[in-house]
């Protein structure tokens, strides 16, 4: 892999895009690394995800600008397809996904965290849909992804005016769940940068989520992204049966005998997926 580093700390994958020179903008091969890592996650050990991009300026600054200036029309069609492939593999992805936005998240960079689960970003990050500037639309689930999280009429605003926003005002709009800022000691000196808090804070999210009864949070991420794309009378029946799916497995007998027991310590087990 040339531009994606992946590692693994304890149930904890995390995944850097990692082509710093160009702000980690996404170009054919950024694209089919990642969809390879995606592939390549150990899924009996790993719970969590956490995407990120390489240092401190950016998260991802979009769709590689150079690579599409000379594309035909069915060349654009067909990498807007590359991208949607992947960007898909991550919303269905088996576990959550947490982007951790470190920086610019513009064109496919906002693209891509919006297929995370969950977003959160340095105090620095700033969001754009800037494609109308360039000529072309929103092309790896933008105009999609982003009505569907803030609403049409704000997504409309963002994506015809092609207008940046900062971290506060995505706060705002419900487009990121938190804001990281570094951390300063009382002599107001920065003791740890903003990628450096912001890791700290998505490794904190990451770890609670992954303490939890696996297949239960599986489910929960399936019935709410399956459940979203139906109506409300499909999308119960949806959560039922992964509601019932829960049942006999070594998490609910023990997460409940727990709570029966009245034993507040008591964790679930961590056993391998499978045996589960
Ligand atoms: N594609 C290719 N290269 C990019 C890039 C991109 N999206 N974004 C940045 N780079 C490269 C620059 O060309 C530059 O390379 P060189 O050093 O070789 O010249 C390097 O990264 C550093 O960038 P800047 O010098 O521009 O850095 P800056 O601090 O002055 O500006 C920025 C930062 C505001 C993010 C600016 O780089 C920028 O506007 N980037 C483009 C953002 C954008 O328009 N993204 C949307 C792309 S279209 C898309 O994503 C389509 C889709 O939906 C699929």
């Amino acid at each position: 892999m040339d531009y994606i580093k992946y590692e693994v700390n304890g149930a904890v994958g995390v995944i850097t895009i990692d082509r710093e020179k160009a702000l980690n903008a996404l170009n054919s091969q950024v694209l089919d690394e990642l969809s390879a890592t995606l592939d390549s996650v150990d899924l009996e050990t790993v719970r969590c995800l956490i995407l990120t991009g390489a240092g401190e300026k950016s998260f991802v600054a979009g769709a590689d600008i150079a690579e599409m200036s000379t594309l035909t029309k069915a060349e654009g069609e067909a990498f807007g397809k590359k991208g949607n492939d992947v960007f898909r593999k991550l919303e269905v992805f088996p576990i959550p996904v947490i982007a951790a936005v470190n920086g610019f998240a513009l064109g496919g960079g906002c693209e891509i965290s919006m297929s995370c689960d969950i977003r959160i970003c340095s105090d620095n990050a700033i969001f754009g849909q800037p494609e109308v500037g360039l000529g072309i639309t929103p092309g790896f689930g933008g105009t999609q992804r982003l009505a569907r999280l803030v609403g049409a009429g704000m997504a409309k605003q963002l994506i015809y005016t092609a207008r940046n926003i900062k971290a506060d005002e995505a706060y705002r709009i419900g487009l990121v769940n938190q804001v990281v800022a570094p951390e300063v000691n009382e002599a107001g000196e920065v003791v740890k940068s903003a990628k450096e808090a912001l890791m700290d804070a998505a490794m904190k999210m990451a770890g609670g989520i992954a303490k939890n009864a696996p297949i239960a949070v599986r489910n929960c991420k399936k019935a709410i992204n399956d459940g979203l794309q139906v109506d409300m009378d499909q999308a119960i029946v949806i959560e039922e049966k992964l509601f019932g799916d829960c049942f006999e497995t070594e998490d609910q007998k023990a997460g409940m005998g727990n709570f029966l027991e009245k034993d507040k310590e008591k964790k679930l087990k961590v056993v391998p997926f499978k045996n589960r």
